[in-house]
């Protein structure tokens, strides 16, 4: 996936602690395992299994996120809300990788700077959920936590936290992870067949021109540079994709934190990059306190409630070295009120000085319910907050660095809108999401070209 790196960014060694010194302060949305055995015997097997990814990748993206915070490159990242196992399927896997990477594509060509590329799978098995328990008539049950923790039907039996559920998920997502890497090697995103990038879809769609235009000229660009080179330019069927989840269940995350030979310091290997939700962000929260002995790079998302301070707070506990690369903040304020929240926690950062990535995810603000009772979001309200985003990031002084969705890779009807404009009417036809609303494949292409607009239009302002 990517070469070794070494950071040589001086870093300290997080004092006191240790993959599980988390277990010492106050751990919310973290299930209550009823047999304390069954739990000790999951994570000591857990313990004993190959880990995930490696820590040169996990340097090599570290890198290739602090040239992002350098404006060098621009962060695409996507994936499911959540995702369950029985996703773990090669249908669901190679489309969602097909859209990110033809994403990716578009970004390149139109930006002109080189995509660092994250799926936000292989991994994203557990929710954190706003109520312990849910209440359906006179019965009450724990509530879901993920396909990680308990199922997802309402029986009592499915909705006890099962630990043998840890080994299913590091199994599902070494498959996941097995499956994209196999695909990228095997050529998958090789450049020299820029017309295997096309889609079915394509052939019908309002946005097939442009699209088409963009593969054109892409494959007239290989040609060139290899009619110049006289060779076939190589490394063009070969990408770097790293992967996320939000890192919730912290027995599961503790279990696969390493050592490894030859680096000092510990790393999380059941992913490249580990978030941290809002509702796990307190600064003597257990989470905090783990996350801040990891070398891993890893992002916060930061949503309309935060204050300034909070994010100051957290940038000393998170990176009080100031690493190049280490810390990137999300934000998710929604496309209502992103004009009026997003600037003052732009101005703070801007004025501490210390680095973030900043990441645009415009999903989470802008959840809406229909009248015919699904849960939905509108494309213009998405593409408003990025639009917007962009906007409020070049009048603060710093720089929107990239772009969190929900998407898939399959023609659902979950989101609104969208150049086939679709309606409240066409969500019943093929609404799959047991989560949130995802972007379908043409609505996802879609926001990677308003993207390249909005950031062509904003040069041309400036060259004006
Ligand atoms: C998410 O990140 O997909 C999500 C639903 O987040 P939260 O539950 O923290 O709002
Ligand atoms: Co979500």
């Amino acid at each position: 996936m990517s070469t070794p790196e070494r950071t040589l960014h001086p870093v300290t060694l997080a004092e006191g602690w240790s993959p599980e010194s988390w277990r010492g302060k106050p751990a919310l949305q973290l299930p209550q395992y009823p047999d304390a055995g069954a739990l000790e015997a999951a994570l000591a097997e857990l313990r004993q299994l190959p880990p995930l990814v490696t820590s040169w990748e996990i340097f090599a993206l570290k890198k290739q996120i602090a040239e992002a915070q350098e404006g060098k490159r621009f962060l695409l990242q996507g994936g499911d809300c959540a995702e369950n196992f029985a996703d773990c399927e090669s249908g669901t896997i190679s489309n969602r990788l097909k859209v990110l990477l033809q994403m990716s594509l578009v970004l390149v060509h139109g930006l002109r700077l080189p995509v660092v590329r994250v799926g936000r799978f292989a991994g994203q098995y557990a929710k954190p959920r706003s109520a312990d328990m849910e209440t359906r008539g006179e019965v009450s049950l724990p509530s879901y936590r993920g396909d990680v923790v308990n199922g997802p039907e309402f029986t009592a039996a499915a909705r006890v936290p099962d630990p043998r559920r840890m080994l299913t998920a590091h199994a599902r997502s070494a498959m996941t992870m097995n499956f994209v890497r196999a695909l990228i090697d095997g050529g998958f995103a090789d450049l020299h067949h820029p017309e295997y990038w096309n889609l079915s879809w394509v052939g019908c769609s309002p946005l097939a021109e442009d699209y088409q235009e963009m593969v054109n000229s892409i494959g007239d660009a290989v040609r060139f540079m290899e009619t110049l080179a006289g060779a076939e330019v190589h490394n063009l069927n070969r990408i770097d994709f790293y992967t996320s989840h939000e890192a919730l269940l912290l027995p599961y995350e503790a279990a696969l934190t390493r050592q490894v030979p030859r680096q000092w310091g510990w790393f999380n290997l059941s992913t490249h990059y580990p978030w941290i939700g809002m509702r796990t962000a307190a600064l003597d929260g257990a989470h905090v306190e783990y996350f801040r002995g990891i070398r891993n790079p890893i992002a916060i998302k930061v949503g309309p409630s935060v204050q300034p301070d909070q994010l100051l707070r957290l940038m000393d506990a998170l990176n009080p070295d100031d690493e190049p690369g280490r810390l990137t903040f999300i934000h998710r304020m929604g496309a209502g009120q992103v004009a009026e929240r997003l600037p003052p926690l732009l101005e703070a950062v801007r004025r501490d000085g210390r680095r973030v990535l900043w990441v645009c995810d415009a999903m989470h603000g802008n959840t809406e319910s229909t009248t015919n009772g699904y849960k939905t979001r509108r494309f213009a309200n998405i593409l408003a907050e990025v639009e917007q985003s962009f906007d409020l990031h070049a009048a603060a002084g710093t720089r929107l660095g990239g772009v969190h969705l929900e998407l898939t890779g399959e023609d659902v009807t979950e989101c609104t809108g969208g150049a086939r404009e679709l309606t409240e009417a066409d969500l019943e036809r093929a609404y799959r999401s047991s989560v949130d609303p995802r972007l379908n494949y043409e609505q996802s292409l879609e926001i990677a070209m308003a993207i390249v607009r909005k950031q062509g239009q904003r040069k041309g302002d400036a060259r004006a």
